[in-house]
Parts: C-alpha cells; structure tokens; sequence
C-alpha cells in the first residue's frame, strides 16, 4: 500500500478555543496533514472538524488532506472522557473512534494512532487488547493506517513481535540528546515504518542556540528552526509543528526544500555529543 502523508504535519494541541482558527490559517498556507487527538485535555478534535467544513466550502477536498487523530487511554485522560470509562477496551477504542469521526466529519481517518502505552518500561495486557482493536478498524478500511505514540524502542519491539498488523507510524516526542530518538528510528527504518517526531524545537533550545547552527541558519539565509525541521526531513522523519504564528507557517513549510549537505547534517545529528554533561 502507498501511504502519501504529507511531509510536515500541522499539529493542534493546546490551542482551545483558537483551534479552528489556526487550523484553516494552516491549511490556507498549505498544509495538508492534521494531527489531533479524541482528548479534550490537550486537543479539541471538534473544532478541528469545524475548521475542515469550512475549507471545504473554500474548495479543500477531503482526499486532498492527511487527518491523523488518536485513541487516548485513561491514564491521559481527565474528567472528560470520549467513551465509557467502565465499558471493556474494545469497546472504548470502538467508541472513541466513532466519537473520532463525529467531531471531524468524515467516515474514515488517514492515520490512527494509539497515544501512548498503559504499561511501563513495556507493555501490558491491556496494551496489546488497545492494539487489537485498532487493528479491528484498521480491517474495517476505516483507518488507512495504524500506528502508535511515546512508546520506547523495548516497546516497539514488542509490539512488531506479537502484534498480527504491525504499526505503520510511530509518532514520538524528539529529543537531540538521545541521537534524535535513533533507537525507535532505527526499528522504524528496519520495518519501513513512519517515524513522526514532536517538540523538535520546544525540546532542544540547545540546538537552536548552537553557535554553529546560528552560523549555518545565517550562510543559508534560513532560521535556525529551519535548520533543525530541513535535518529532520532529510533524515527521514515527518515532523509535526503547532506553530500559531503566519510566518512561521511559511517558514516551516519552506523547510521542506532546503537542501542541507552531509557535512551540515552531520553537524546538526552529532551536535549533542558536544553538550558538557
Ligand atoms: N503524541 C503526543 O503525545 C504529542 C505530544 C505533544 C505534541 N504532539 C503533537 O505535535 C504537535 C507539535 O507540538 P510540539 O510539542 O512540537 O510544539 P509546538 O506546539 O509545535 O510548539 C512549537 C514552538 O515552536 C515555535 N515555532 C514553530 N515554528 C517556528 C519557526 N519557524 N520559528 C520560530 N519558532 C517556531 C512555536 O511558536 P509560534 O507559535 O510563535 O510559531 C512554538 O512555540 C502538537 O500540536 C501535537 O499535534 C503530540
């Protein structure tokens, strides 16, 4: 199967009531990949939905767009729950991804994902019962393609061992000082998964700040930020960003065609090791 996901995904957490707003703002700059969540908490997946109608009476199609959205379990969760909290896990999944649907008005999801693993450093039982019906909806046609959320590489191994669908994304918080998160990447590598990386910027100011970075943003006329979502590209990730900002929008998505030597890659892939601990 061919998977076409666009090569920067617009991510929409935390922005509450501005999420429609920011969403079509998104789209108009040339967006084409969303990424919600069915978790009141930190996503309104609803508002998401209501910023998709409107594109489209501007004549955004639907199969022209990339929606990814998630199953969050309890443990993320707070008060407001989009399933039956007492019902079985099949049945939460079951409801949460009709909930899905509901809020963004469409009768199938590009890409969904499980948001994150009950069990810790592994997995449990409850984690693999998650998988399953993913997988179930998955079969359905109803999600294209299935993947999962903050799971370490033990996780992920685990999961590609014993699960009948393996997943297809990864999508996980990326830090620069584990190697840019290179033990998942390389599982992902090995099994043709997607790995899309989070907090690229938010989680390494350090890299922004790097004098060689800022000397390499300033040769190349681009932004240090450019530099950091270029690298992660060309390595092969799909990044996400929640910018609010027009320009940034611009400037993100400008990143996609900055081409970046080996050398400058290198430099931005290695730089942790010059970190003093
Ligand atoms: N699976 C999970 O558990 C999980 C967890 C967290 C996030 N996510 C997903 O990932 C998305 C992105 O989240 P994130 O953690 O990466 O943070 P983020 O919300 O994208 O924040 C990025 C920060 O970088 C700034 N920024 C973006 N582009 C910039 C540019 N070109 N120049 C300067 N500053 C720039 C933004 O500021 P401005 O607004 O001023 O541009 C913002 O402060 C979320 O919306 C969500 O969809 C998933």
């Amino acid at each position: 199967m061919t998977i076409n996901i666009p090569q920067i995904i617009y991510g929409t957490a935390w922005k509450k009531e501005a999420t429609t707003e920011l969403v079509i703002q998104a789209v108009q700059a040339g967006f084409r990949g969303i990424d919600t969540a069915n978790q009141p908490k930190h996503y309104s997946e609803n508002q998401v939905g209501k910023a998709l109608q409107e594109l489209y009476k501007q004549g955004v199609s639907r199969k022209d767009l990339f929606l990814q959205t998630k199953f969050t379990p309890l443990n993320g969760q707070d008060h407001r729950i989009p399933y039956d909290p007492e019902a079985d896990l099949h049945t939460q999944v079951m409801e949460s991804f009709q909930s899905s649907l509901k809020n963004l008005g469409t009768d199938y999801i590009d890409s969904y994902l499980l948001h994150g693993p009950n069990g810790h450093p592994g997995l449990d039982k409850s984690d693999f019962e998650t998988w399953e019906a993913i997988e179930e909806i998955h079969e359905s046609g109803k999600a294209k393609i299935i993947g999962v959320s903050n799971f370490n590489h033990m996780q992920l191994t685990t999961l590609l061992e014993k699960a009948k669908i393996k997943p297809m994304v990864v999508q996980n918080r990326c830090f620069a000082r584990t190697g840019w998160d290179k033990l998942v990447r390389d599982i992902c590598k090995q099994h043709s998964i997607l790995y899309e990386g989070f907090s690229l910027l938010t989680a390494n100011p350090f890299v922004l700040e790097a004098s060689e970075v800022v000397k390499m943003a300033k040769e190349l006329n681009k932004t240090p930020e450019q530099i950091v979502f270029s690298f992660s590209i060309q390595i092969g990730m799909f990044p996400l960003t929640g910018t609010t900002s027009k320009k940034h929008l611009t400037q993100d998505l400008e990143a996609i065609n900055l081409k970046l030597s080996q050398e400058q890659l290198n430099l931005v892939e290695y730089i942790y090791k010059t970190l003093k601990s």
